[in-house]
């Protein structure tokens, strides 16, 4: 009798590839069905849309006076970084990134847009270049922190690279840490959906693979930030905190 697989089906080149194809195929369906259901569409254009401008613009209008130099970490494709370089055109802008496209696309976006004042580097944040210590006025870390699989090693490096007086601006996207407090935000609800296939995976990816996700949430970023020599400035319990060193 026939066999119902060959041996090339048994290959791991095609399991992968098949395995991919169905994961792929299953989160597209789960995504549209349960997307509708739980408004995730909206909630994605929402997220996306104004008020993103409007926390950058409240950013920059805090940092104006006060920029020389810029390192973004986890830049992906670079318009953040390109939109800081616009605004700040005396300033040097770095962006840094460990995915290869990202890096690509955002070199890309420099050399359209006659960026003079803008480099991009295919660079993870665990091991930042030597001769950048206290260099850095401002250190952004936009939708990154909560995906690390090991933060200790970028926070520290971080810290190194920023100068004395600068600060440091993360954004991440997190309700309450506490599971009960985040009842009744829908958009929060999707977003944790998102996590479970995106950042989650990000951050089992490697040991010690803390698995912060979005669940991580604002009280124990707040925590572990506060813990590993920064301090936060004003309310350190909303998306986007700015902080400084601990010890000047
Ligand atoms: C959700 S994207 C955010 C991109 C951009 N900051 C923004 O807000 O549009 C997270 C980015 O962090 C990058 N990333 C993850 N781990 C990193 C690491 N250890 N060092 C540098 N980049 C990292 C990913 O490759 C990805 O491009």
């Amino acid at each position: 009798m026939a066999s119902l697989t060959s041996a090339a089906d048994e290959s791991p080149d095609v399991y992968e590839d098949r395995f991919n194809t169905i994961v792929y195929n299953g989160v597209v369906a789960l995504g549209i069905g349960l997307g509708q259901r739980v408004g995730l569409f909206k909630a994605l254009t929402d997220l996306s849309g104004p008020q993103t401008s409007q926390k950058l613009q409240t950013i920059l209008d805090y940092m104006k006076d006060k920029i020389r130099t810029v390192l973004d970490i986890g830049c992906g494709v670079g318009k953040l970084t390109a939109s800081i370089a616009n605004y700040f055109p005396d300033a040097k802008v770095v962006g840094i990134d460990v995915d290869s496209y990202a890096i690509e696309t955002a070199i890309k976006l420099k050399e359209d847009n006659h960026l003079t004042n803008v480099e991009f580097y295919l660079h993870g944040a665990d091991n930042l270049t030597e001769e950048w210590t206290k260099s850095f006025d401002w250190i952004i870390m936009f939708r990154v922190f909560h995906d690390l699989p090991n933060p200790d090693p970028c926070l520290r490096e971080s810290i190194r690279v920023m100068k004395d007086d600068g600060v440091m601006t993360f954004l991440d996207n997190l309700g309450h840490s506490n599971p009960k407090l985040n009842g009744g935000n829908k958009p929060l609800a999707a977003t944790l959906m998102v996590s479970c296939y995106m950042c989650l995976p990000c951050s089992l990816s490697a040991p010690p693979a803390v698995g912060n996700g979005i669940g991580w949430g604002l009280e124990n970023r707040a925590v572990y930030i506060r813990e590993n020599g920064l301090i936060i400035h004003d309310n350190e319990l909303v998306e986007c905190i700015h902080c400084s060193k601990a010890t000047l």
